[in-house]
């Protein structure tokens, strides 16, 4: 039932999706009824992706792209979540069935896929008005299992310390700050020939900015020129300069499955606050320091886990998140000052894709 075009057009679909570092860790097979996703165990599991947490999120808003593109095509489908066994077992498997009638199909929610971006421009200087934030936030609960928290006004000042401690926290860990340069982009033909991983143009730094993340490669100057007060402000600065500071919050239990669906809630998120003419930043250092607090603590300094452990308290309180609920996705939301400087590239539907006709 599905042809080679649909396939495309739901594969190009599903890979707009954002992940973290754009590290794209999919695998799609396809067959005339159905697609099959799996993680590309050489794209995830890497030291912030925490059993690859990280990786599963995008997943699901992976399989989130691929129903709004499927119900545009005229397709009801039927999203199977199967968990994470092996890492090369699928994840989740997409059914296709013709929908009855045409009619309701809303072909504006397509162009949304296509045109979420992550946008890291200045606020405009605008509070948002809370009935936009109800329509985001009324997208993020669809399920009743995830809700959106945000702060605005004074109220911001205690999530942009806590989010800007755990940047200082990173940026002294020479595990994450490593894994982290590896993401980099630096140049325009480096972006192009992978079409994967952070391309600088996206960042929208500044000159002194980008040279100074340059020197970040060099251990010296980290040490020597980094101090904590430094990377405490800059960032409590960047995430001050928006509307609202803003965590999607998910069952506290993360196994595979909920974090599948975790993932599609951010992607109902995203895509409402683009609808919405909304940017959103995810500024994710947190949630997934703490899973690795929580799991692996040894592989950590003891300071840092206190650290983490401190900073998730304070945000927890400060959003109002309960015991039995886990912040997983965390950005700065804002009215931009204008589109983003550049857009992130994806690699092509046929690198990460299979065709299995039965
Ligand atoms: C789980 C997750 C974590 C992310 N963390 C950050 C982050 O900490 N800082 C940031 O600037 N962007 C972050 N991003 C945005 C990604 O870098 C971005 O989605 C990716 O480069 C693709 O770009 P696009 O969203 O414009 O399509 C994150 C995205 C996801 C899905």
């Amino acid at each position: 039932m599905l042809d080679d075009d649909d396939i495309r057009a739901l594969a190009e679909a599903g890979a707009a999706a954002p992940t973290g570092g754009n590290a794209q860790p999919w695998r799609l097979r396809a067959t005339g009824k159905s697609l099959e996703i799996s993680l590309d165990e050489e794209r995830s599991g890497a030291f912030i992706d925490v059993d690859r947490t990280s990786s599963l999120l995008g997943l699901g808003s992976f399989v989130e792209n691929v129903s709004v593109a499927a119900r545009v095509r005229g397709f009801e489908p039927t999203v199977e979540i199967l968990g994470l066994t092996r890492v090369d077992e699928p994840v989740v498997r997409v059914l296709f069935d013709l929908l009855e009638t045409r009619d309701a199909i809303d072909g504006s929610a397509a162009l949304l896929v296509k045109t979420r971006a992550t946008n890291r421009r200045p606020w405009n200087g605008e509070t948002i008005d809370t009935e936009r934030i109800a329509r985001v936030a009324a997208e993020t609960e669809v399920d009743r299992a995830h809700r959106l928290v945000t702060v605005s006004g004074e109220a911001r000042a205690s999530v942009a310390n806590a989010l800007a401690e755990a940047d200082v926290v990173r940026t002294f860990n020479r595990a994450y700050m490593d894994e982290m340069l590896t993401e980099f982009r630096w140049t325009a033909e480096e972006a192009e020939t992978t079409r994967d991983g952070i391309d600088l143009t996206t960042l929208e730094l500044s000159a002194s900015d980008r040279t100074g993340l340059g020197m970040m490669r060099k251990r010296w100057f980290v040490s020597l020129f980094l101090s904590r007060n430094r990377i405490r402000s800059m960032n409590r600065a960047a995430l001050l300069d928006s509307s609202h500071l803003a965590a999607v919050v998910m069952p506290r239990d993360a196994r595979p499955r909920q974090l599948v669906a975790a993932g599609q809630a951010v992607q109902r998120t995203w895509l409402a606050a683009t609808a919405a003419g909304l940017a959103i930043q995810p500024w994710c250092t947190i949630p997934f320091f703490y899973l690795r607090a929580e799991r692996y603590a040894d592989s950590l300094p003891e300071r840092d886990v206190r650290a983490i452990e401190e900073i998730m308290d304070s945000l927890r309180d400060a959003w109002r998140v309960g015991g039995d609920e886990r912040v997983i996705f965390t950005f700065r939301m804002s009215i931009p000052d204008g589109p983003p400087a550049a857009l992130a590239l994806r690699r092509a539907w046929t690198d990460f894709t299979t065709i299995e006709r039965d």
